[in-house]
């Protein structure tokens, strides 16, 4: 059993996709010398798509000023290249992912607002540390558990059956998948990141947020890290994991603070308090995203 069930992915012809126009954009965007108008004219190529970003750069998670964003090319030119690429890449993946069926709903529903919480948390701590991750550290928060998505459409039962045993022996769900399944959300959300192509820091958050030591991009993994924590700390969990943990002790913690991160200066009480209104934030992010992707399923 060991190991087959990620072969068995990995050979999986009816796995989701991401739309092509949104591998094309990720492709553009890692050329030295891309332009404004490349990209613009790239995602324009799925109308859905566009309407979809210009919604979301709209939106009160990306908007500055208070003008109306109402073309790409505007949106890049006042947000910059890295963020309108960091929506293009969350809208695409949840836009993929987020229409998947699961035979447990109300689980799902939870998945994803632990997830968005977790972007949205990753972001307030990029913002108190000033550590300038330019919005990866959302996009990473967002997309961290997408392995689960996976193991629980493919291999659903084993998927419960992990779930249970991690509330009943208060370990984490990686532990209990390890044991059931074989293999972890871990390893298949850093397959699937690179069969997608996404950005490489995608992959390595997926496969690192338990433990940032190993990361290459050891700062978003950190961040995405503690986030992961206090989303389940505030509630906002996906199922299992039910284990207490000590914020300080943590290696995400440690890691940054190694950086030269002010991680003394977290007041880890009032950092609690300002995620208090998290909740209602992954609800206004939900009701952004359209209606026939994650809005059914976080409603249902
Ligand atoms: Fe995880
Ligand atoms: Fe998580």
């Amino acid at each position: 059993m060991e190991r087959m069930i990620l072969q068995t992915i990995r050979h999986l012809e009816d796995l989701p996709t991401l739309p092509s126009v949104a591998v094309e954009v990720m492709g553009l965007s890692r050329s030295p010398d891309v332009s404004i108008k490349d990209i613009s004219e790239c995602i324009h190529k799925d109308p859905p798509l566009a309407a979809k970003v210009l919604k979301m750069a709209n939106s009160s998670f990306y908007r500055r000023g208070s003008q109306d964003i109402d073309t790409l090319h505007r949106a890049i030119l006042l947000m910059g290249l890295n963020e309108v690429i960091n929506i293009t890449t969350s809208v695409s993946v949840l836009t993929s992912l987020g229409s998947r069926k699961s035979q447990g709903q109300s689980l799902r529903k939870k998945f994803w607002h632990h997830c968005i919480a977790t972007g949205l948390i990753a972001r307030r701590i990029d913002t108190r540390l000033r550590l300038r991750l330019q919005g990866r550290e959302f996009v990473g928060g967002l997309l961290h558990d997408i392995g689960k998505i996976i193991l629980d459409e493919y291999f659903h039962d084993q998927f419960m059956q992990a779930h249970s045993l991690s509330i009943e022996r208060q370990c984490s769900m990686f532990e209990a998948e390890n044991e059931v399944l074989g293999t972890t959300h871990m390893e298949i959300g850093h397959f699937l990141a690179q069969k997608w192509g996404l950005p490489p820091y995608i992959a390595d958050v997926s496969l690192n947020h338990h433990r940032p030591q190993d990361a290459r991009f050891k700062d978003i993994t950190s961040v995405v890290s503690i986030a992961n924590l206090l989303a389940k700390a505030k509630e906002l969990s996906c199922g299992g994991d039910t284990m207490s943990f000590v914020l300080k002790d943590q290696q995400g913690w440690h890691i940054l603070k190694k950086m030269g991160h002010p991680m003394d200066s977290i007041d880890l009480e009032r950092i609690t308090f300002e995620i208090e209104d998290i909740g209602e934030e992954v609800r206004e992010y939900i009701s952004t995203i359209s209606d026939q992707e994650i809005q059914e399923h976080a409603h249902a």
